[in-house]
């Protein structure tokens, strides 16, 4: 190795030893725009001045990318935030969660390396969360809890421990523990560190920086009540609150599992932080302790093995596309996260499933509506790319030297399906066109039924906004009107032989309930489509030499 390799080697391992590359996973309304405003302070990449002041509008200057009503499916969104903070380098991932929770949700959880589950202390593990989670469960990464609102009327915490045990089936591990809740609510005390967090306002606005946690020696020190206290008038219930404390912790001690960043790594053990984003408190500390224990970029499935994000050749893979983000050009980007080596300007890459050569010189970084040309990213980024040939699909492998083809993207069940109740009959060949781009782009998968032979597709759609993306996109980029039609079902499984001695035949069985329907993917797997949670039970449980799955099997090449 030349003394230049050697140099650029451990560039490119300091890189990502500073990256951290995630996605916040919320239920709506559980503070996940407010808390990534809090993080965005931090790392100064916004700089609301009076913020708090004009809360509506300085609102408004930061989450417009997240508004999707405001677009109607022609997301202005950007797909990452990017700040440092102490000497890291953060990765922000967007994970579209209102009207917008589309397929992209999931999908981009496949392109982070950790997730922050994010959850309102009134209302506990929410229907959103709990999907989002089992992605994050499936990939085996790295959770960590922040417990929201701490502010107001919640629940008990010991009661919301015990959710995510009971719901989610993950262990967690208090990392801080609330002093008080609403009214009443007083800090939170890290028990690793051994610090107290004091929850101050002027009781007025929501301007509370973060106060410097106070290093304490013994926590049942008889001196706590009077640090928690903002004087006489509330020193009483100061102590008050110090004895639950103690009790708490006691059993906290006693019930919860210990921390282990083994198991943190591994995605068994959860840490979990309260606090209260909309307050900023707890949100400095949170970030803090979140990226020392983070995992960097590490290494990912490929076809031709495990890939070292430390391999000095670039590749990466395309996991989320978006079009139309600028109106004005009607343009489709394509999102990349890079897996290894270094990206710098004209870099020559191969397209890994069209093997075509090519010179990538324009890759983009997005904020806001802004976007800047990138001169070099490195692994755990995600680069934007104009993509005018559409030859870029979810999926899609770029490397740069010998070849590097990741496990794709997995196809995650629909939960919306409808039927094209009209199409023009002169127009058929620009609709399969257009049906079928849009659906190698992610927009909606697309069915048939088994064994071929009805004439138009299902569509399906895991957010039900994603059929007007497709209606608008049809009709401006194919001149195609299309009707669609609901269709009752919810949920769709692939179906894999596990132990049954005459596959087709157990298939047929699917043609003949009236709860389900059997159709096959673009890649001619079965699928059998359901009406309700209640069937997927009931058949799961029946049909026990078949397995369903809730994500297409990988097709790599
Ligand atoms: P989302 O992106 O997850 O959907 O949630 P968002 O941040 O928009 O927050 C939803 C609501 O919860 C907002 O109130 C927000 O101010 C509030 N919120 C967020 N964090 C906290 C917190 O720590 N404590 C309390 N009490 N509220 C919190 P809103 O009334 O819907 O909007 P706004 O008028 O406050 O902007």
């Amino acid at each position: 190795m030349s003394d230049d390799s050697v140099v650029q080697q451990r560039r490119l391992q300091a890189e990502i030893a500073r990256r951290r590359t995630f996605a916040i996973i919320s239920h709506p309304d559980a503070g996940k725009t407010t808390l990534t405003e809090k993080l965005l302070l931090y790392g100064g990449a916004i700089h609301l001045a009076g913020a708090v002041k004009a809360k509506g509008s300085a609102r408004k200057t930061t989450s417009d990318w997240m508004d999707i009503e405001k677009q109607r499916g022609i997301s202005i969104s950007t797909s990452v935030l990017r700040f440092e903070y102490q000497g890291k380098l953060v990765n922000l991932l967007d994970t579209p969660g209102h009207k917008d929770f589309s397929e992209d949700t999931y999908r981009t959880l496949v392109a982070v390396d950790s997730a922050v589950m994010l959850i309102d202390a009134a209302k506990g593990v929410e229907p959103q969360t709990r999907k989002l989670f089992e992605i994050c469960r499936m990939r085996g990464i790295p959770i960590f809890t922040f417990i929201n609102k701490l502010d107001r009327p919640g629940r008990d915490p010991f009661d919301l421990l015990d959710e995510l045990e009971k719901v989610l089936g993950i262990r967690s591990t208090p990392i801080s523990w609330p002093i008080g809740m609403g009214p009443r609510f007083k800090g939170v005390y890290d028990r690793v560190a051994k610090e107290l967090l004091m929850f101050k306002t002027d009781g007025k606005s929501h301007v509370a920086k973060e106060i410097m946690p106070t290093k304490v020696d013994d926590i049942r020190s008889p001196e706590i009540p009077r640090l928690l206290s903002s004087g006489p008038s509330d020193l009483e219930d100061c102590k008050l609150l110090h004895e639950e404390l103690l009790e708490q912790l006691d059993l906290v001690d006693a019930a919860a599992e210990p921390m282990d960043l083994d198991r943190v790594l591994a995605g068994q053990l959860s840490p979990v932080f309260f606090g209260s984003a909309m307050n900023n408190f707890g949100v400095q500390h949170f970030l803090e302790t979140f990226l020392k224990m983070a995992p960097c970029p590490g290494p990912r499935k490929a076809v031709e093995g495990v890939i070292d994000p430390a391999n000095p050749e670039f590749s990466g893979f395309f996991f989320k596309i978006q079009a139309n983000m600028d109106p004005q050009h009607r343009d489709r980007v394509s999102f990349l996260r890079v897996g290894s080596g270094k990206y710098f300007r004209n870099i020559p890459v191969t397209h890994a499933r069209l093997k075509k050569d090519f010179k990538l010189n324009k890759a983009l970084h997005f904020f806001a509506q802004e976007r800047e040309l990138i001169e070099e990213a490195y692994p755990g980024d995600v680069i934007g790319m104009l993509d005018t040939t559409g030859d870029f699909r979810i999926g899609d492998s770029l490397y740069e030297n010998k070849p590097i083809t990741y496990e794709g993207v997995p196809r995650f069940s629909p939960e919306n399906f409808t039927t094209i109740a009209v199409g023009d009959p002169l127009r058929r060949k620009q609709m399969q066109q257009g049906l079928e781009q849009l659906s190698e782009e992610g927009v909606v998968q697309m069915f048939h039924q088994w064994g071929g032979g009805n004439l138009y597709p299902i569509l399906g759609a895991v957010g039900a906004l994603q059929f007007e993306v497709l209606e608008q996109r049809l009709k401006t980029e194919y001149k195609v009107d299309l009707k669609l039609e609901r269709m009752p079902f919810i949920k769709a499984r692939w179906i894999v032989n596990k132990t049954s001695p005459d596959f087709e035949k157990a298939l047929e069985n699917f043609r003949h309930l009236a709860e389900t329907q059997l159709v096959e993917d673009r890649d001619k797997n079965p699928v059998v489509l359901f009406r309700s949670e209640w069937s997927v039970g009931f058949v799961t449980e029946k049909y026990k030499d078949l397995e369903f799955l809730p994500v297409a099997p990988l097709k790599t090449v």
